[in-house]
């Protein structure tokens, strides 16, 4: 420890990008940070509620601006012995594919205290939210999930493949071709379903549902599908199908995304966005426009 003057580091799950998915514990350290590290966030806004913060910005896109692990530990550990209250603000859970190990690892050895908020992770944040069911009582009694990042060699695909239930793959959009060979060959079904969810919880998510023969045609440009997180063996739940408007994104008007209208239209199915610059651009997204006063509300 560093003396009187070494302050705390808080790691924050931010939740996979929808504000609504934030918990209390992440708004209170944010709104009491003096500086706020953040990756790459899926939803700027989420800042807005660190608006006394420093911001500092150590995003990590796939294949684009790059900060390594070693300058972050170094930025966590230089603000925390300066005394300051750091929030350290990640994508959904710190500890699920986060790197989140690494960070507290640094900081125990610099003596810099530290505290974990959980957050929210993909695999429920996002896939619940569009209407995939992980478990469902009579069905399944578990799933299992890997990440498709560094899988080097075909036999590990094979042994997620052998899984008896649906398997969830973090990352795994550029490995489409290589998930599909490898799980059909472990003998799962070129039938089965896959669902696919990009930039989930943002106005410019993407459901598709597809199945594991299909998988590589679908995701044949993976520039187009991330971040995107794939469910093998579940698909999304008769229920959210069948409600009226699913799969529709409205444009509001002069209603807030946060307000009673965008309530009603969440329950219909819809995705309610704002403005044109939110349209999303894929064809998997159909818009219609619906006038922003919903009859019987
Ligand atoms: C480096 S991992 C971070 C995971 C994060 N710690 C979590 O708990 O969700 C990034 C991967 O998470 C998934 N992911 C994160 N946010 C997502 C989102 N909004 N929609 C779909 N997938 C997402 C994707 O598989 C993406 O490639």
């Amino acid at each position: 420890m560093s003396g009187q003057n070494t302050g705390i580091v808080t790691l924050v799950g931010a939740g996979p990008g929808d504000p609504d998915l934030l918990t209390i514990g992440a708004l209170r350290a944010l709104e009491r940070a003096e500086v706020v590290v953040f990756d790459n966030l899926i939803c700027p806004e989420i800042l807005e509620h660190a608006s006394a913060a420093e911001l500092i910005d150590v995003g990590k896109l796939p294949f684009g601006k790059q900060t390594a692990q070693e300058t972050i530990n170094g930025i966590l550990v230089r603000e925390g012995s300066l005394g300051r209250n750091v929030v350290r603000l990640k994508g959904g859970d710190p500890f699920i594919f986060g790197r989140g190990t690494e960070e507290i690892e640094a900081l125990h050895r610099a003596g810099v205290p530290f505290r974990v908020i959980p957050g929210v992770t993909s695999l429920n944040g996002v896939l619940g939210s569009a209407g995939v069911a992980l478990t469902s009582r009579g069905r399944n009694r578990g799933f299992a999930v890997f990440t498709g990042a560094g899988v080097s060699d075909a036999s590990e695909f094979k042994l997620w493949a052998e899984y008896p239930g649906p398997v969830v793959v973090y990352m795994g959009i550029h490995r489409a071709q290589e998930i599909a060979t490898q799980f059909i060959a472990s003998g799962r079904s070129p039938s089965e379903p896959v669902t696919i969810v990009v930039r989930g919880g943002t106005p410019r998510e993407v459901i598709a549902e597809t199945t594991l023969a299909e998988l590589p045609t679908t995701l044949s440009d993976p520039s187009e599908w991330t971040p995107g997180i794939i469910a093998i063996g579940v698909s999304r739940e008769h229920a959210f199908r069948a409600r009226p408007l699913d799969g529709k994104l409205v444009v509001l008007g002069k209603e807030p995304l946060d307000g009673p209208a965008s309530d009603t239209l969440r329950a219909l199915g819809a995705r309610p966005v704002r403005g044109v610059n939110h349209v999303p651009v894929h064809p998997f997204a159909r818009e219609i426009e619906l006038p922003a006063r919903i009859e019987g509300r």
